[in-house]
């Protein structure tokens, strides 16, 4: 109902409309005292509503809440994102969008939360999350692809992200297979799980960290220095639905590709253009190895093609890798 009333003063946005005329429009039967009970309650929410008696209500300000009400008018999408569990605190939204879609994973749902107190970043690190600053979203997907395709989706999250902050003339970088780099620091994590069988996928948890409004000190020290929000490098505070949505705009086009032709052109052009690592002196890590390498192009299936310090050329499928600092020699 609350959002019914939303709905209704939205479309009325800068003109009053009364509680008589609400519940004619609602045409269900619902007392002013009532109504007066939702319009507090979105109030709360962080819309900003003038009441004037013999006048009714008009929504002056909608606050930047990642709710479906909020984020949906900006979607140009078919299914990603046509459903969004918005949660103010939850642990994780990969935690929960593992436990939805163990019973029901409906593709294109959208788990978000405006905090998380247990966010997970790769490597079991954790995720700094903290409330209304960022962007902290699971998306479940269903893919009929094999198994062994799943990371592509990772590129094309990463290639998502790059083209919405492009979008918005900000100037960032994609580290291979699933970072966004500004300035050399990370503003963007993926984290894609996946629950298979040998030659079907039965769901793909991909979740995004996007740092948007976070000041320095919302990171803790040992971060300051290589992690940054959108806000810090851009010096304005930036609308966290817009974006929200234009991530996902971005990322159901080029998913389509995926599906459609079982390549990823699109993502891999997006990658290749605005590298950060390419052509540059990089570690891979594997397990608990740093095998110095240099890497020098992405492939038609989205691996990254590394030389090794023997002269050795290999794809690397997945992974970590890291720049390796080049030690300045004095004098
Ligand atoms: C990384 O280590 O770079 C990956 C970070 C992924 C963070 C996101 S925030 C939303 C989703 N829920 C989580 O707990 N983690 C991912």
């Amino acid at each position: 109902m609350k959002n019914k009333i939303l709905n209704l003063l939205k479309s009325n946005e800068n003109k009053f409309i009364s509680g008589e005329e609400i519940i004619k429009q609602l045409g269900v039967s619902i007392s002013r005292a009532a109504i007066w009970k939702h319009i507090n309650n979105l109030k709360e929410d962080g819309y900003e509503i003038e009441s004037i008696s013999r006048k009714g209500y008009r929504l002056i300000s909608c606050p930047d809440i990642l709710t479906y009400e909020e984020i949906s008018p900006y979607l140009k999408t078919n299914y990603v994102g046509k459903s969004i569990l918005y949660y103010e605190s939850i642990d994780s939204t990969n935690i929960k969008a593992k436990e939805i879609a163990n019973k029901d994973a409906i593709n294109g749902t959208i788990i978000i939360s405006e905090e998380q107190v247990s966010g997970k970043g790769r490597l079991g690190r954790s995720w700094v999350s903290p409330k209304y600053k960022g962007i902290w979203m699971s998306l479940i997907l269903t893919p009929d692809i094999n198994p062994i395709n799943a990371s592509k989706i990772t590129l094309i999250g990463a290639a998502a992200v790059f083209k919405a902050l492009a979008a918005l003339k900000i100037d960032c970088k994609i580290k291979w297979p699933n970072d966004i780099i500004i300035n050399n620091k990370k503003v963007c994590g993926i984290l894609t799980e996946m629950s298979s069988e040998l030659n079907r996928i039965n769901y793909i948890i991909m979740g995004m960290g996007i740092n948007v409004n976070l000041d320095k000190i919302d990171f803790p020290p040992d971060l300051q220095n290589i992690a940054t929000s959108l806000k810090i490098e851009t010096n304005t505070t930036i609308q966290r639905k817009i974006l929200t949505a234009e991530i996902l705009n971005n990322f159901e086009y080029l998913y389509e590709e995926l599906l459609n032709t079982n390549t990823i052109y699109n993502t891999i052009d997006i990658c290749k253009k605005n590298s950060y690592i390419l052509g540059k002196e990089i570690y891979v890590i594997n397990r608990n190895e740093m095998l110095e390498a240099k890497a020098l192009d992405i492939d038609e299936s989205g691996e990254l093609l590394v030389e090794f310090s023997n002269g050795i050329i290999k794809p690397v499928i997945s992974g970590e890798v890291s720049i390796r600092k080049r030690i300045k020699d004095k004098g």
